[in-house]
């Protein structure tokens, strides 16, 4: 029983009793996810988190070097952070917070998103752009096959029931454009962005490819490239690290603190 169990009970129930309901409640919990419950993507990700949590790394520990939030973005930056609670699939609050700055901060006209999932972090670069900013947004349409093959656990965040339902019916979505294809084959050169967000697929062909095509899509390179995930999912952190150890166009990948976020 934590302190925080005794301070918190105000004398009110029994803290022990509360303990010992709440720890019967997490492990008849992990009992079903390791088990029969082990087919839920949802449960995989707790299994994830909980290895991380005890020291495991999947593959090489990340390699980039860490950038601090407040050296990245100001922290007196004003942005307005839609649609705070994350579902499974979604960046976190604080990494909403980041990418929100940033746009406030950086003012880009175009931003492409690849990978809209709910659309709740499109809805935040919409909130924070410029009143004549366009926000597009790539989807993988559901069902669909990709053509270089995505990760198992991505299946549910393909097969959704809307793309982008966070912010359809918002003020907002005058601001966003959504586009349906597979960002390997998706004719991006009729495209161009000053601030691109990569999070579609997270297996290492992709993670590469979409490197490739966000780093395509700044006029000239001028602009800002931000990845989820790195650190998170295996195949983005291979790839990143293996781009900014080979690439000069590369080299300058930071990971943000704090959060699975890369900036270029
Ligand atoms: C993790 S979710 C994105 C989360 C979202 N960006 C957010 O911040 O809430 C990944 C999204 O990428 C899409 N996706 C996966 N593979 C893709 C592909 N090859 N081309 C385009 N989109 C893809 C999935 O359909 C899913 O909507």
């Amino acid at each position: 029983v934590g302190r925080e169990d005794l301070v918190k009970s105000n004398g009110v129930g029994n803290p022990i009793l509360r303990f010992t309901k709440r720890y019967v409640t997490a492990a008849a919990g992990a009992l079903y996810a390791f088990t029969l419950g082990v087919g839920d993507a949802r449960n995989r990700r707790l299994i994830q988190q909980l290895a991380t949590q005890f020291g495991h790394r999947d593959g090489e520990t990340p390699r980039l070097p860490v950038v601090p939030i407040d050296r990245v973005t100001s922290p007196s930056t004003q942005v307005a952070l839609p649609e705070p609670v994350a579902a499974d699939g979604n960046v976190t609050l604080l990494e909403l917070l980041v990418l929100s700055r940033l746009v406030r901060e950086r003012r880009p006209r175009s931003l492409f998103e690849i990978g809209t999932f709910d659309g709740r972090t499109t809805l935040a670069l919409a909130m924070n752009a410029e009143a004549d900013a366009v926000v597009y947004t790539l989807d993988l349409p559901r069902h669909a096959s990709a053509d270089l093959g995505i990760e198992r656990a991505e299946r549910a965040f393909v097969d959704k029931p809307q793309s982008g339902a966070r912010f359809l019916h918002t003020d907002a979505a005058a601001k966003i454009r959504q586009l349906y294809g597979d960002s390997a084959t998706f004719d991006f050169t009729k495209h161009a962005a000053d601030f691109v967000f990569v999070d579609g697929s997270h297996a290492y062909e992709y993670v590469l490819s979409d490197s490739e095509r966000a780093l395509a899509l700044l006029r000239g390179g001028a602009g800002t490239i931000v990845w989820h995930d790195y650190g998170e999912w295996t195949g983005v952190t291979r790839a990143l690290d293996k781009l900014a150890a080979t690439d000069a166009r590369f080299a300058d990948l930071r990971t943000i603190e704090g959060t699975t976020l890369a900036i270029l």
